[in-house]
C-alpha cells in the first residue's frame, strides 16, 4: 500500500475511534448526571384530607397530566416507548411497589415542585417545571387526592434513554426539570379562579414543559425524532393563536384535538388531560395567550 493511503486510513480510523470513545464518555456523563444529588431545602406543605381539597386534587390530577402518565388509578404505566426510549411512570399509590408509601410532606413537595425524588436524584421525564409554581393549596390538593387513591400494586419507574439523548443530556441540550426550575422562588400566591389573564398565566405553567417557559415553542429537546415541534403560543411571528378567533374555537381544539379547519393536531399534545380542563381555566388561558407580551 502507498504510504499516503496508509496514513490517510490510519487517520480516518483513529478519528472514528476518538469519536466513538467521546460518545461513550459523554453518555456515561449523562448517566452520572441523572444519578447526581440535588439539594433543595423544603419545609413541606402539611397534608390535607378535606373534601374540597380532594375534589380540587382530582381535577388537577386529571387535567394536568398526572393521570395521563401515572394512570387514572395511579398504578403507573408506559409513557414513551419509541426508538430505543422506554419510560414507565411508577405506581404512586400506597400499594405494593408504590413509590409514595413512605412519602413525607417534604418528599411530595420536592418531587412535584422541584423535580427531585426523596433520594435526591432528579426526575427526567416528569414535567415538574409545570408544577413548580403550584400554590400551597394546589400542591396540598393534588397530594390529598393521590394519598386517598385505593392502594394498587404496580411497578416502579423505568427510565431507558437512547444513546443520543444521554449525550444531549450530558452536554445540557436536554435538561431535567430540576435544572429548569428556579428553586429559590417562593410559592405562587393564589389568584382568584376567574376568566382573567392573571389566572390564565397560572394555568399556562402547565404548557411550559413542551411549549417552553416563555411559550415561544420550538423543537422539544430529547423527544423521539417523529415528534413535531411545539407550536408558538405566545404572540409574535409564527404564533398559532390568530388561528383561534375566540375562546370557543380554542376550547373546541382542546376538547377534540382538531384545528378550526378540521385537521388533527399531533397526539403529542396531551389531549387526554387537556380535554378535562374546565371552562374557566380554558377561557383564562385564551385571554393570557392572546394578551401576554411577545417574548423575543
Ligand atoms: C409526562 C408524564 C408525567 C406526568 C405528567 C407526571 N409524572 Fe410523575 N413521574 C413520571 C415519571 C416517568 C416518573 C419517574 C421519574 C422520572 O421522570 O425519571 C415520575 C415520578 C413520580 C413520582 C415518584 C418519584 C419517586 O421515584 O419517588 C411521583 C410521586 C409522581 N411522579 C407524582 C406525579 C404527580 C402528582 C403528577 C401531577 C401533578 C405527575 N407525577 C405528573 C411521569 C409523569
Ligand atoms: C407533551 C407536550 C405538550 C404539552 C404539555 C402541551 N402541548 Fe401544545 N403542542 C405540542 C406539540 C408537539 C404541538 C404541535 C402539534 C402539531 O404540530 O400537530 C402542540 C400544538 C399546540 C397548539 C397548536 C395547535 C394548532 O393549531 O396547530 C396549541 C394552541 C397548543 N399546543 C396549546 C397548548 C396548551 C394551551 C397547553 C397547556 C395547557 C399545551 N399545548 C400543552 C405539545 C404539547
Amino acid at each position: 500500500m502507498k504510504t499516503w493511503i496508509k496514513r490517510t486510513l490510519v487517520g480516518v480510523v483513529s478519528l472514528i475511534g476518538v469519536a466513538v470513545v467521546a460518545v461513550f464518555v459523554l453518555a456515561t456523563l449523562g448517566d452520572r448526571k441523572l444519578a447526581r444529588r440535588v439539594e433543595v431545602a423544603v419545609a413541606g406543605v402539611p397534608f390535607a384530607a378535606d373534601a374540597a381539597s380532594i375534589e380540587r386534587g382530582h381535577y388537577l390530577f386529571r387535567s394536568r397530566g398526572c393521570g395521563d402518565c401515572h394512570g387514572l388509578d395511579g398504578s403507573g404505566g408506559v409513557v414513551v416507548e419509541d426508538g430505543g426510549m422506554l419510560i414507565r411512570a411508577p405506581n404512586i399509590t400506597a400499594g405494593p411497589g408504590g413509590a409514595t408509601a413512605a412519602y413525607t410532606p417534604a418528599d411530595w413537595e420536592r418531587t412535584i415542585r422541584h423535580g427531585v425524588k426523596p433520594n435526591g436524584q432528579p426526575v427526567i421525564l416528569m414535567p415538574s417545571e409545570e408544577y413548580a409554581r403550584y400554590t400551597d393549596a394546589d400542591l396540598a390538593a393534588v397530594v390529598a387526592y393521590v394519598r386517598q387513591l385505593p392502594p394498587k400494586s404496580g411497578e416502579g419507574a423505568t427510565v431507558r434513554l437512547p444513546l443520543p439523548v444521554r449525550v444531549l443530556y450530558a452536554v445540557g441540550v436536554v435538561r431535567d426539570a430540576a435544572e429548569k426550575i428556579d428553586h429559590s422562588l417562593p410559592p405562587s400566591q393564589p389568584v382568584a379562579e376567574a376568566v382573567t389573564a392573571a389566572h390564565g398565566a397560572y394555568v399556562a405553567n402547565g404548557c411550559t414543559g413542551c411549549h417552553r417557559a416563555d411559550l415561544s415553542g420550538g423543537k422539544i429537546a430529547g423527544a423521539p425524532p417523529d415528534w413535531p415541534a411545539a407550536a408558538r403560543l405566545a404572540p409574535g411571528e409564527g404564533s398559532v393563536m390568530p388561528r383561534y378567533k375566540d375562546a370557543d374555537a380554542f376550547a373546541a381544539m382542546l376538547k377534540t384535538g382538531k384545528r378550526p379547519d378540521g385537521s388533527a393536531v399531533s397526539k403529542v399534545m396531551p389531549f387526554v388531560a387537556l380535554r378535562e380542563m374546565n371552562d374557566v381555566d380554558v377561557r383564562a388561558l385564551y385571554l393570557h395567550l392572546t394578551t401576554m407580551p411577545a417574548p423575543r
